[in-house]
Order: structure tokens, then sequence, then C-alpha cells
């Protein structure tokens, strides 16, 4: 697939209100509530980046820093932060607004999660290369390269001494030589 694309015409904005049905017992917002909606926010990414179907491959992080109470409005941000052949790397990161007068617009959570394309038989099938353009998209594409050598070792796929890349990060002077 020849045409390359950049991160930015993955970006997918969903906004949500956090309602009653939405949170656990300590009135903030459910782990797992917050989960879908990052899924089908970064499925639709993955989709914008590729055009083809796509499926949840693994969901390689997540992290719930802050607390999300009831009645916050919550966006999700989502953009392909690296293509390879079948699969992409998409991040969701995720803003509270507060409801109150001046209320503050805080980064509450990010997470990271890996879609494959697939075709009508749900065979993995190639898609568009990705060329990062702002220093936050050059570093999310020079991680993914990392994140993906370690999710496929810790899954079995990979030898970690193929992994390049991570190992660098681990022993910088044997990469160098
Ligand atoms: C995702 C799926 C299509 C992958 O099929 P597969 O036969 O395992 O394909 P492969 O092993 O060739 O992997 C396909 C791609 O995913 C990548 N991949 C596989 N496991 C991965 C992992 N743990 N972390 C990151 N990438 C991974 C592979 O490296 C490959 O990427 P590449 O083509 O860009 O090099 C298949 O496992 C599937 O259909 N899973 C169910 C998906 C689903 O239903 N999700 C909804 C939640 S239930």
């Amino acid at each position: 697939m020849s045409t390359i694309k950049n991160p930015k015409d993955s970006l997918t904005v969903m906004t949500q209100i956090v309602m009653p049905n939405d949170t656990n017992q300590m009135n903030n917002l459910f782990g797992g509530q917050l989960l879908s909606w990052m899924d089908r926010c970064c499925a639709i990414s993955a989709h914008r980046h590729c055009k083809r179907q796509v499926v949840t491959s693994t969901i390689n992080n997540v992290a719930f820093k802050n607390p999300i109470p009831h009645g916050a409005i919550v966006t999700i941000e989502a953009k392909v932060s690296r293509a390879f052949t079948s699969s992409m790397e998409v991040i969701a990161d995720v803003f509270l607004e507060e409801q109150r007068p001046n209320g503050a617009r805080i980064k509450a959570n990010e997470g990271i999660f890996t879609f494959v394309a697939v075709d009508q038989l749900g065979n993995p099938i190639n898609v568009p290369k990705i060329e990062p353009e702002t220093e936050l998209e050059k570093e999310r594409f020079a991680a993914a390269l990392r994140r993906r050598q370690l999710a496929l070792i810790i899954a079995g796929k990979m030898e970690p001494e193929q992994a390049t890349e991570l190992k660098a990060l681990f022993y910088p002077e044997e990469s160098q030589q």
C-alpha cells in the first residue's frame, strides 16, 4: 500500500458525560466503562487511518491516573501513532472537564491499543504507512516500535534477541558497536 498518512488523518474525538450508571462505588467513572469508550474511539481512529474493518488486537497499556467524578465531561482524543504491516498502535488521551464555573480541563488518563486491519474473512491485511509531524507524534512513533517489541515478546511471538530497538534502550553502548 503506497499511500502515506499523517496521525492527524486519524484524529477521533469523543465526548461523554459521566452518568450515575457509569460510576463505581466511589461515585467515580467505572474503569471498564472508560475502557469501552476508549476502545470505540480508538477503533474509529484506526479505521480512519486504513479505511478497512479493524479489530482490537491488544490493549497494551492503560493508566487510570486520576479519578473522574460523576457529572464530569470526558473527552477522548485518539490518533494512530504508528502503523506496521497490518497492525496500528492507537493512543487515546483522556481529558476531564469539571462541570463548575472556572472548572479545569485536565489530562486524566491515557491508553495504548493495537488494532489489526482485516478482510471479510478476518485475515490481517496491509495498512498505509504513517509519517508523524509534531514533536509528540515523533516521540510516540519512535516509542511505538519498542512497545510493539515488548508486547510481542510477552505474547511469545518474538524472540528477545530480535528486539534490537528495545535492547538499545537498556544497553545503548552495545547498539553503537
Ligand atoms: C487480531 C487478529 C486478527 C490477529 O490475527 P493473527 O492471525 O494472530 O495475526 P498475526 O499474528 O499475524 O498478527 C497480526 C498483527 O498483529 C500484531 N500483533 C499480534 N499480537 C500482538 C501483540 N500482543 N501486541 C502488538 N501487536 C501484536 C502482529 O505483530 C501483526 O502485526 P503486523 O502485521 O503489523 O506485523 C486475531 O487474533 C483476531 O481476530 N483476534 C480477535 C479480535 C477481536 O475479536 N477483538 C475484539 C475483542 S474480543
